[in-house]
């Protein structure tokens, strides 16, 4: 029998307590001896839980207990998270942890402590909810020069976005029902304006290049900004468009960037709806393969931190070397991605014909009757080239007293 600790009871942690005791067989066979909860760390009592008999709220209780070998982090947020943590693995525990902040932030130095101590620190739950995929990185594809990801990483705006699509809803109602339904985070700003989705793919480039990344490095564009007259012509085009963390890695530089992009039917991830996740893997032998599943929620989240209690009782003695070295990755300039555009002007294209031709060459116009604008679709271009282009844009426009461009997403290339 191994002993076990939760640190944290809320949504994740009692979702992970619940695990333990429903799935007990299966985990006892697969783990090879039973997992038994001894302890749940929370600062409020829970006198109707299965659990009231264990909740403690003294961290020192655990740290001292030489009996505790596995302890699970669902509390959140760095403070005090982090030193608990770290205080843990230096004790010689196995951590596991759904805490995408703390290990965006953090993950480089408990990496290395938990070498140091020859414990586990795994953290499958802290992207993807329930999706398999920081296993799928270090066990599945660890032969694999990892080329690209592109994932759909937050349900929240996943199905703020599905609404906006189907319902033609507005992004406020969209968001409205997101937080009614429990899926928005405490803050909605971390979903809606991309920092959720940012630190997931930060996690995801650092796994799949074994180097650290941060969030600060990498250009983040949310969702707010997209309205019901862009999905109009997103449907017009067949399109539908989507928040997509996205990292391409070629020999030693990564790139990366958070943003709403239009994508076609033919991208495995316009399919993705709802708060499902969804994430696309190129690899150089293997090609593409997609990850899909709940991205959120408790019981998907609280499965893929039962996988990780097992695999730490597994490698007990011989710890999962899961993670990144203490180096970082050169990241490159956002402006060196590729795409097409989609561009919303005012006024009538026929009367714009020259402008238009001077600043983005050959470009597919798209009107919407009944607006007062019409749109464009352009060629290929570098970020940085579109840039140069849309000021230049912008500046004639101003100069003939007009308005510029009124809207710019990205359009995915294939
Ligand atoms: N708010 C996050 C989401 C939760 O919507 O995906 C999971 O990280």
């Amino acid at each position: 029998m191994m002993y076990a600790a939760i640190m944290g009871y809320g949504t994740i942690g009692s979702g992970v307590a619940e695990i333990l005791t429903e799935c007990k067989d299966k985990i006892t066979r697969s783990a090879g001896q039973e997992i038994c909860l001894k302890y749940v760390l929370d600062l409020r009592e829970f006198p109707d839980s299965p659990v009231a008999d264990r909740i403690i709220h003294d961290f020192q209780v655990i740290e001292s207990d030489p009996q505790i070998r596995l302890v699970v982090e669902t509390m959140g947020g760095l403070n005090p998270a982090c030193s608990f943590v770290k205080a843990c693995l230096k004790a010689g525990k196995h951590v596991i942890t759904s805490n995408k902040a703390l290990v965006e932030a953090h993950g480089t130095e408990l990496m290395e402590i938990a070498r140091e101590n020859k414990v586990n620190f795994l953290f499958e739950a802290s992207v993807g909810g329930g999706i398999p995929i920081i296993r799928t990185l270090y066990r599945c594809l660890m032969g694999e020069e990892i080329q690209e990801i592109t994932g759909i990483l937050n349900g929240t705006t996943n199905f703020i976005l599905t609404k906006m699509d189907q319902e033609g809803a507005a992004f406020e109602k969209a968001l409205k029902e997101a937080q009614e339904l429990g899926y928005a985070e405490q803050d909605p700003s971390a979903d809606v304006e991309g920092h959720d989705t940012c630190r997931k793919i930060a996690i995801l480039t650092a796994m799949a290049t074994g180097r650290e990344v941060h969030y600060e490095q990498i250009h983040t564009e949310g969702i707010t900004r997209i309205t019901d007259v862009d999905f109009q012509y997103a449907r017009k085009m067949g399109m539908s468009i989507k928040l997509l963390g996205t990292a391409r890695i070629s020999g030693d530089k990564a790139l990366a960037m958070v943003a709403p992009v239009m994508i076609g039917s033919e991208n495995p991830l316009y399919g993705v709806r709802g708060v499902y996740n969804g994430i696309l893997v190129k690899s150089q032998m293997l090609g593409e393969t997609m990850y899909y599943g709940s991205g959120a929620g408790k019981l998907p989240t609280a499965s893929a931190v039962v996988a990780d209690l097992i695999e730490a009782v597994q490698q007990d003695k011989e710890p999962v070397s899961a993670g990144w070295r203490n180096e970082q990755q050169l990241m490159e300039e956002s402006g060196k991605f590729r795409y097409r555009y989609f561009v919303r002007i005012e006024g009538a294209a026929a009367q714009k014909k020259e402008q238009i031709q001077k600043a983005f060459g050959d470009a597919e116009t798209i009107v919407l009757e009944g607006t007062d604008e019409f749109a464009l679709l352009t060629g290929e271009f570098f970020e940085e080239e579109f840039v140069k282009r849309a000021i230049g844009f912008d500046t004639e426009s101003q100069k003939a007293g007009e308005d510029g461009i009124r809207q710019m997403i990205r359009v995915q290339v294939q």
